[in-house]
This record gives C-alpha cells, structure tokens and sequence, in this order.
C-alpha cells in the first residue's frame, strides 16, 4: 500500500497532469489555425510499404505516398492488382515495387520483409491496411472464414511490425499506420468476427504506441485510422441511412496526412469522436435501442461485399 508521502506525491503528480492537459488543449487550438502544408513532415526518398496495396485506399495511398516522394512497396495476395498499382505510380512518374503475399502465411510475412530489406531498403512507413470482411451472422461464419479475418486484420499487424520496427528503433525514426475502422470502436450487426478484429487493431495501436514512449523511443510514431464505410467495393450491399458514406479518394488524402502530421488518432468522418463519447456515458439498453432506430441492425442485411472480378 502506498503511504502518505507518495499519496501526496500522486497527487501533486495529477494536478501536474491537469495543467498538462490544459497546455495539450491549447497547442492542439493553436495547430489547427496553422495550415497543414506548414505542418507535415517531408517523406522524400522514404520507403513506404503498404499492405493491401492492390485495390482500394491501398492503392490510393500508394499513389499519394509516391507523389510526395515516397519509395512506396506495395504487399497484396491479389498479383494482378498489385502490379496495377504499380503501373499507376510508376505513370505518373513515381517510384514502387509489388510483393505477391498472403497475409495469412507468417512464414510469408517474414521471408518477404527480408527481401524487401535486401532489394528495396529498410522501411521507414508501414501502413498496415489490407483487410477482409466475412459479414455473416457469427453461426453462419465458417471457422476458416473467422480465422483469415484475424490473420489479415489483425495478426499480420504484429508479424508486419515485428519484422520492421527493429530497423525504426535503430535509426530512432519511423511511422506505423494502423487501418482499423469505426467498427473498431462500435459494434455492427452480422460483423461479430471483423469487429473483434479491428477492436484488436485499435487495442494494437494504443498499446504499441504506450509501448514506445515507456520504452524511449519517440521518434517512431502511431497512427490509427477508424473510418466509417468507404465506396471501395469491400462493403458492397451496406446500407447507411444516417451514417455518411466516405470516398475512398477523401480517406486515402485524410489517412496520408494524418501520417504526416503524426496525427495518433483519426476518426473519419471527425464527429464520431462525440459518438464515442455518448457510447462511454449511455446506459447499454439505450445504445441497443439507438442502435435499431437507426438501423445498424439491418445495415448488413443485403451485403455482397467484393466480388471476385472486382
Ligand atoms: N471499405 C470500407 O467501408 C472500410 C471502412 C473502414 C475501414 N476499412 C478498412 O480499410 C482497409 C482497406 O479496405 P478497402 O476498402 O480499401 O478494401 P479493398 O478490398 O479494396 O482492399 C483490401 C486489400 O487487401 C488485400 N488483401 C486481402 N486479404 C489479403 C491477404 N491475405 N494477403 C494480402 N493482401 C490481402 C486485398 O487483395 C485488397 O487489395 C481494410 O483494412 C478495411 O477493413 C474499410
């Protein structure tokens, strides 16, 4: 049991914190009133690796990634779609190298990151994006189903991030990007396996990032990324009465930047953060009646999701 003195100094330590809080508040005033082309870290000739890089934000990021100077490397199972990007970057004059690899494959994972260290260089952006979605009601979910959705969302983030971050520790510098997804956050009907997943990617990102400040290594930074739907085609069929819908060029822009800026934490479209909030204070009952009102219940119910030859 701690005595007197250091509930004393405990105390002195929270009221430090207050005032802490108080200064994080203004500076983050002040740095929104300075634009954000004065703000953002220079990327030139680093090397960029996102994962799920042949389609959708992945590539939209590859794409911006390169425009700003960036060596990108791009991972993806699906090779067609990989070398698409590939030839997007490299017409409008930018620099990026496919890697065909499934995430599933751990082995894979780390044999490819050797090679991209050897041919490519060591990499100072990870933006673990790639993701797949199941969206059956839990009892319909095939078993194998349920474990590629933890392979590619979630645990591919931890052999990703083993194999690089020792080189960022190194060289005292370096960016993990987490893709989560509002459904990181809130629950969703027909979602049970892809929710957990992108909750543990939350989780992943908030303790790695605690991780590296009590380890000193604050050159490396974090970020995670909870977007609500995107038109990428990976949600085909869901139905959002009262959510917006994102564009994929806006999340890529505003996923870049938010690296860019070291920005730790970004909700997409930015108000969620007051859903968050009613979610902590509202009794449970009334989030599942909320819930049903407005119809997160059936947001599923004609779901396709990413067909084959897309
Ligand atoms: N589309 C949305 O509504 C939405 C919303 C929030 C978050 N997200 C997240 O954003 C990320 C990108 O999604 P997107 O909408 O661009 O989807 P997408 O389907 O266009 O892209 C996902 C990419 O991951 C790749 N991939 C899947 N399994 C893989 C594996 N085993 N190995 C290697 N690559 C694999 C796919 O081939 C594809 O290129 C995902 O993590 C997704 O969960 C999407």
């Amino acid at each position: 049991m701690a005595d007197g003195k250091e509930i004393g100094l405990m105390i002195l330590r929270l009221l430090v914190g207050l005032l802490y809080t108080v200064y994080c508040m203004l500076e983050a005033l002040v740095l929104t009133l300075i634009p954000r082309r004065y703000r953002r870290k220079n990327i030139k000739g680093n090397i960029a690796l996102v994962t799920g890089g042949g389609s959708g934000i992945g590539r939209l990021m590859c794409r911006q990634l390169a425009a700003k100077g960036a060596i990108v490397v791009t991972w993806d199972v699906n090779e067609a779609g990989n070398l698409e990007t590939v030839r997007q970057v490299v017409e409008k004059g930018g620099q990026c190298r496919a890697y065909t690899v499934d995430l599933c494959n751990r082995h894979a994972i780390y044999s490819t990151a050797t090679r991209v260290k050897e041919e490519v260089g060591k990499v100072d952006i990870l933006i673990n994006n790639a993701g797949v979605v199941t969206g059956k009601n839990l009892l319909d979910c095939p078993d194998e189903s349920i474990i590629r959705t933890f392979d590619v969302n979630i645990l591919s983030h931890f052999w990703t991030t083993k194999a690089f971050l020792g080189d960022m520790i190194s060289r005292g510098k370096g960016h993990i990007v987490t893709i989560a997804s509002a459904a990181g956050k809130f629950p969703c009907n027909r979602l049970v396996d892809y929710c957990s997943s992108k909750y543990a990617a939350v989780g992943f990102d908030d303790t790695l990032r605690l991780e590296l400040m009590a380890e000193g290594h604050t050159g490396i930074k974090t970020t995670v990324v909870c977007p609500v739907f995107i038109t990428t085609g990976m949600f085909e069929g869901f139905q959002s009465k009262y959510f917006p819908i994102l564009k994929p060029e806006y999340v890529a822009e505003e996923v870049v930047d938010a690296m860019l800026l070291n920005t730790p934490v970004l909700m997409l479209p930015y108000t969620l953060k007051i859903n968050l909030l009613l979610n902590l204070i509202l009794p449970q009952k009334v989030l599942l009646y909320l819930s049903n009102v407005l119809d997160i219940t059936h947001s599923m119910d004609n779901f396709v999701g990413r067909r084959k030859n897309q």
